[in-house]
């Protein structure tokens, strides 16, 4: 196997066999093909797709580059679920132990920020002493005491996809739909679930910014998991505004926190509930939708989600005492307040243009191995749809220096869209994608 035939084959749009790729991705492992020949290979990828049968292929060769746990004495259901990453999208933090609360077992493995999306291992990571980096045996002995673990993709857990990843971090090979399908579900299936719930995002923020695309994304992804007998089911929701109200690593770990304590943005709970409750179903085929929606409702204003998620902190390491107590983070040197510069109707703010000042912020990975600030960020203080004064609060960008709160200042200024611009705003939540099709959700 000659590496530069095989990136020509895909640049050209040939189709590439069965034991060629294969090779191709042994080689890579083996240190074989270079780090360039491989960014090229993923730029033909995105450029040209893959076929059914590549795409299966792929996914067989990043599961089979590992181990995969076996998890069935559990005994109860094995749920997980993963986003195909937004802006402010912290929703796996407070969803684990929610789900926990309703039953399953939630092995989660997340991966870093990518591109200008954040990374759930990244946000996990700004607690202090927080592991992420647990064995498999660690991983297991956590899940069995709490119900949940959150632990980063093992060096054994598809270690292909662990090497691409950064790499398409970095090169702009992320918003392919065969190379986001094979790099979620290898590292899913080899989680030993039974059931799987994917978030696909679609707006401006996300990585498929188009319905169509999100559609074709999450019917391919069930497609993987059900032909793996993993029962798999894709909520599309918004991104074309970010999640929440914070953005930045700790911000948006402590607004998860809240929102276990009860609290939070209406968009979040409301996302954390309706996810926690699909888990459920997942697990248990018998239960209904609302019963599940009133259980994880009750899970979070009763504090038994809080108390979960302490019990994880502590169990992984982390200072348990934050999880009631978000106001403890170590903030960033520099907070600034930012205000209204006009009169006028928050339309939106635009997930990207924050995303990617978070990285230029040094909040995410511009190069492969840099480390990140988690403290910098933006915490927006108002809503889509608020009517806003000139001189009105905006938002606070918290920065390392007031340098870099200068470029967030402006960042943000550019990101703010007033009155009509830009359309109306994406239902949080459009779709439902099943093994038995699509089923767009009633707005609301
Ligand atoms: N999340 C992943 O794990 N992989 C991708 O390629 C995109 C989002």
């Amino acid at each position: 196997m000659i590496p530069a035939q095989v990136i020509e084959a895909k640049r050209d749009g040939r189709a590439i066999s069965s034991s060629r790729l294969r090779d191709f991705f042994s080689a890579y492992l083996a240190g074989e093909v270079e780090e360039y020949q491989m960014s090229a290979f993923l730029m033909a990828v995105l450029f040209r797709g893959m076929d059914a049968r590549e795409l299966d292929d792929l996914v067989e060769i990043m599961l089979g580059s590992g181990a995969s746990l076996d998890l069935r004495d559990l005994g109860a259901a094995r749920i997980d679920k993963h986003s195909t990453g937004g802006v402010g999208d912290k929703v796996s933090i407070a969803l684990a132990p929610l789900a926990a609360e309703l039953g399953v077992y939630v092995p989660m493995m997340s991966g870093r920020g990518l591109g200008h999306t954040g990374g759930t291992l990244d946000k996990l990571e700004a607690i202090p002493g927080f592991r992420t980096d647990l064995d498999l045996g660690a991983f297991r002995a956590v899940l069995e005491a709490v119900g949940c673990a959150m632990i980063g993709q093992t060096a054994e857990i598809a270690p292909l996809d662990r090497r691409l990843y950064d790499l398409r971090s970095v090169t702009g090979t992320v918003p392919a739909i065969p190379l986001i399908a094979a790099s979620i579900m290898s590292k899913k299936l080899a989680e030993g679930l039974t059931g799987l719930l994917l978030d696909v995002k679609v707006g401006s923020g996300a990585f498929m910014q188009s319905e169509e695309r999100a559609l074709e994304l999450a019917r391919v992804m069930v497609g993987l998991g059900a032909a793996r007998g993993v029962e798999t089911e894709a909520l599309v929701t918004a991104m074309d505004r970010p999640l929440g109200r914070a953005v930045g690593n700790t911000l948006e770990t402590a607004e998860a926190f809240r929102c276990l304590a009860g609290g939070g943005p209406d968009d979040l709970r409301a996302l954390v509930v309706l996810q926690a409750a699909a888990m459920a179903r997942l697990g248990d085929s018998g239960r209904t939708e609302p019963d599940a929606i009133a259980a994880a409702e009750a899970a979070l204003d009763d504090g038994s989600a809080l108390r979960r998620m302490e019990r994880l902190v502590e169990a992984q390491g982390g200072d348990p005492a934050l999880v009631s107590n978000p106001d403890g983070f170590e903030r960033a040197p520099v907070v600034r307040a930012i205000s209204a510069d006009r009169d006028g109707r928050l339309a939106r703010v635009e997930p990207r243009a924050l995303g990617e000042a978070v990285v230029a912020m040094r909040g995410g990975r511009a190069r492969l191995g840099d480390t990140i600030d988690p403290r910098v960020g933006f915490l927006l203080c108002v809503e889509p749809g608020d009517a806003l004064s000139h001189g009105e609060l905006l938002a606070e960008v918290h920065a390392a220096d007031e340098a870099a709160a200068d470029a967030g200042e402006v960042a943000l200024r550019n990101a703010v869209r007033w009155d009509d611009e830009g359309g109306p705003l994406r239902p949080l939540v459009s779709h439902r994608v099943t093994r038995s099709g699509v089923e767009t959700l009633p707005a609301g």
